[in-house]
């Protein structure tokens, strides 16, 4: 207990270095004060690997979520009529079969908009310390609202979303049951926030291993894993989230000036030609702080499901988990891994995947090819491209069917956490 406690401060005190002089950014009063107090980050804290540097996810029926609020909450997710033109919901980003993200090296909203960062997964994002590659929303009720605004995600006025969730006698009634003044922006966050709470997927081979370690892994994961610790991955992509708890400089080479396409030449490239620029405009923490000492730093990502959100970093620079790996060892590590490294440590990262989502059906579909058909099955879109104007849809069509969807994922979950696992995917 105490090592990780530990760890804890020591993790305190670099966000309290990133942010010393930060007195003009208000969020760092709320994060001082709530420090500590975030029960998500000190949930399992009696667990016996608790004094490791890695913690299983705690199960889904430890979390105080509230089931109105949270079943309001995966409609909204799911509703396609919260953006402007009623094409793009959460979901249409963060899909399930892809790890909770879109397969895209850039998120792409409403009317093709493409957006400055990688879609990172919503899958276990409660246990981040705080929300956005640069850290912006200092939880999930604050982070739920952005996208909805956002011009190049869903681009729409949360006035409008209120007015028209009012106006949808389901919704209206839904609302009430689960909050005493009804419909309000504050309240469609709130809802929101308790179902990405609820995206928290505990069915992985590692996280099986961590609660029972019985549940080996297979040699190459565990050779991988044991690589992974020496070569020091495990200081910053550690705890619950196996990252998700500091902010980290991406590259000090990259910080002294030297681009990623210098670093590793032979690189693949994912990322649609006019980026290259905004990408390097994108210095993650210095965009909000303006202090030169947070150019290039970013909160570390989490690598639970790692292996279904390809491609990678903030930018989506890269297309393949080995080829992040190598630069990370090359970035961070400052190495050059040997190819049986990279490939065991990929194997170990194949682990932290969702058995449910690694299994999917849509597996091999392009990002594009997914989105396509999300936009397609979203009823919502299709109501709006049918009647041209916007319109309610089948609301209690609509909730039977996400609540059956989300039936189905839980009992997968709940039934997995019990298999002996090898680790092999
Ligand atoms: C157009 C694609 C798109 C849509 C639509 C979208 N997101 Fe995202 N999401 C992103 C991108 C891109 C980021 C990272 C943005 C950044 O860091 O600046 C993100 C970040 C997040 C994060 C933070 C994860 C982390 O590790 O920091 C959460 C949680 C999230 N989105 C949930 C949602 C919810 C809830 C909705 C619907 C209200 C939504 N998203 C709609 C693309 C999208
Ligand atoms: C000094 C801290 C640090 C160390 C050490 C480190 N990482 Fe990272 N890692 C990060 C940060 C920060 C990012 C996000 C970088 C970006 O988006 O540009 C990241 C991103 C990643 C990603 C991509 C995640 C995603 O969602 O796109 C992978 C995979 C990864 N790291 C694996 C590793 C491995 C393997 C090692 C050891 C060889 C390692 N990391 C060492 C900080 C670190």
């Amino acid at each position: 207990m105490r090592a990780y406690h530990n760890v804890l401060l020591a993790i305190g005190l670099m966000s309290q270095a990133a942010f010393a002089a930060d007195a003009v950014d208000p969020d760092y009063l709320a994060f001082q004060q709530a420090r500590g107090e975030a029960p998500w980050i000190n949930a399992g804290a009696e667990h016996p690997l608790a004094d490791s540097a890695y913690r299983p996810i705690p199960p889904l029926a430890s979390f105080p979520t509230d089931p109105a609020k949270r079943d309001l909450g995966f409609a909204l997710f799911h509703d396609a009529t919260l953006s402007k033109d009623g094409t793009v919901g959460c979901n249409t980003c963060h899909m399930g079969m892809m790890g909770a993200t879109d397969g895209l090296s850039l998120a792409k909203g409403i009317g093709g908009a493409t957006g400055l960062r990688n879609t990172p997964t919503v899958f276990n994002s409660a246990f981040n310390f705080r929300q956005f590659w640069d850290g912006r929303a200092f939880d999930l009720d604050a982070q739920a609202l952005g996208p909805i605004t956002d011009p190049v995600e869903m681009g729409h006025d949360l006035d409008a979303v209120v007015a028209q969730l009012k106006a949808d006698p389901g919704y209206a009634s839904q609302f009430a049951a689960a909050y005493p003044d009804g419909v309000t922006a504050a309240n469609v966050g709130n809802a929101i926030a308790q179902h990405s709470k609820d995206m928290t997927r505990t069915d992985s081979p590692f996280n099986a291993h961590l609660n029972d370690a019985s549940n080996t892994l297979s040699e190459q994961a565990q050779r991988g894993l044991a690589r992974f610790n020496a070569l020091g991955c495990v200081s910053c992509h550690n705890g619950i989230n196996v990252g998700g708890n500091s902010y980290q400089r991406t590259s000090a080479l990259v910080g002294a000036g030297l681009a990623r396409d210098e670093l590793s030449p032979t690189a693949s490239r994912a990322r649609p030609a006019p980026t290259g620029a905004m990408a390097a405009a994108d210095e993650g923490l210095f965009r909000r702080t303006g202090r030169d000492e947070d150019r290039q730093v970013f909160k570390v990502p989490t690598l639970h499901n790692i292996s279904m959100t390809a491609p990678y970093f903030h930018d989506g620079s890269v297309a393949t988990l080995e080829e992040a790996v190598a630069q990370m060892g090359q970035t961070q590590a400052g190495r050059t891994l040997s190819e049986e490294d990279v490939n065991d440590i990929v194997a170990f990262l194949g682990t932290l995947s969702s058995e449910f989502f690694s299994g999917g059906m849509m597996r091999g579909m392009s990002g594009e090819q997914l989105q396509h058909e999300m936009r397609q099955q979203m009823p919502d879109a299709m109501n709006h491209q049918n009647g041209g104007q916007m319109q309610g849809h089948d609301h209690q069509q609509h909730m039977m069917h996400m609540q059956h969807m989300q039936q189905m994922q839980n009992q997968n979950q709940s039934g997995n956490t019990d298999h002996n696992h090898t680790g092999s995917h």
